[in-house]
C-alpha cells in the first residue's frame, strides 16, 4: 500500500467485552482481560503496517455508571497492564494518557503521570489511552484554561483560535486523527475524540473487540485507503 494510505493516527474504540463474555456465559470482566490482550497485539500490528499512533479508548467519563464491581475490575485490570505498558517503553514508545487522571487511584496516577513522563523523547511510535476520557469534557478542559488566561489579561478572547484550542488537547503532540475503527456493531462516538473526529474517517465493524485480529485491522485500513478525503474541497 502507498505510504498516504497508511493512516498516521487509528483511533480504536475497544467495546463489545461485555457482549463477548455474555456469548460465553462468563462474567463482563473476562470480556475485559481478553480485550487487554488484543490492544497489546494491536499495537504491534499497527506499527508493523506503518501507522504511527494508535488512541485506545478504554474507559469513559461515562463509564462510571457502570457497576463498582465492574468498574473496579477495569480499574485492577489496568494496575496489572501497568507492567505491560513499561515493556513497551522499551520498544521505543511513547505512551500518552488522555483524560483527567485526576479521579483515579493514587497509585494508578502516579505510575501513569510516571510513565508518561519516562517515555516522552520516546519517537518509535505513540501509544494513547483514553482512561476517564470525554470529549466534552476535553474541549471544556480546554475552554476552561483560555477563560483564566483572558481574565488573566494574559490573552485578548478575539485570539482565541482553533489553533490554540488545539494545543490545549490532550492530543496536542499527536498527529491528526485520520481513522476511527469501532467493532462491536454500534455505530456512534460515545463522546470519543469528538473535536479530532471532525475530518477523520470512521470504519465500524461487526467483531467484537476481543475478536478484533490483524485481519480486521487491514480491512479497516484497506477501506480507508479506498476513501476520497476532500476536507471540503473538491
Ligand atoms: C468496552 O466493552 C469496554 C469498556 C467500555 C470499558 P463494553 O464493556 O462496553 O462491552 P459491551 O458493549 O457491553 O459488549
Ligand atoms: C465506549 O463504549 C467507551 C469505551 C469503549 C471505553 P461504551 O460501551 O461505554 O459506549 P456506549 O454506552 O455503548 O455508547
Ligand atoms: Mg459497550
Amino acid at each position: 500500500m502507498e505510504e498516504n494510505k497508511i493512516p498516521a493516527h487509528i483511533g480504536f474504540i475497544m467495546d463489545g467485552n461485555g457482549r463477548w463474555a455474555k456469548k460465553r456465559g462468563l462474567p463482563r470482566n473476562f470480556g475485559h482481560n481478553k480485550g487487554a490482550e488484543v490492544f497489546k497485539k494491536t499495537i504491534n500490528w499497527c506499527r508493523e503496517l506503518g501507522v504511527k499512533c494508535a488512541t485506545f479508548y478504554a474507559f469513559s467519563t461515562e463509564n462510571w455508571r457502570r457497576p463498582t464491581d465492574e468498574v473496579e475490575g477495569i480499574m485492577n485490570l489496568l494496575r496489572r497492564y501497568i507492567k505491560d505498558i513499561r515493556e513497551s517503553a522499551k520498544e521505543n514508545i511513547r505512551i500518552i494518557i488522555l483524560g483527567d487522571i485526576t479521579q483515579l487511584a493514587e497509585d494508578i496516577q502516579f505510575e501513569l503521570s510516571d510513565i508518561m513522563d519516562s517515555t516522552k523523547d520516546n519517537d518509535g511510535f505513540i501509544v494513547g489511552i483514553a482512561l476517564n476520557y470525554g470529549g466534552r469534557d476535553e474541549i471544556t478542559r480546554a475552554a476552561r484554561i483560555l477563560a483564566q488566561k483572558a481574565a488573566n489579561s494574559e490573552i485578548a478572547p478575539e485570539d482565541i483560535s482553533e489553533n490554540s484550542i488545539e494545543e490545549l488537547l490532550y492530543t496536542a503532540e499527536m498527529p491528526p486523527l485520520d481513522l476511527i475503527i469501532r467493532p462491536s456493531g454500534e455505530q456512534r462516538l460515545s463522546n470519543f475524540l469528538i473535536w479530532q473526529a471532525a475530518y477523520a474517517e470512521f470504519v465500524f465493524m461487526d467483531v467484537l473487540w476481543p475478536d478484533f485480529s490483524k485481519k480486521n485491522l487491514e480491512y479497516a485500513i484497506s477501506e480507508y485507503s479506498a476513501r476520497n478525503r476532500r476536507f471540503g474541497g473538491i
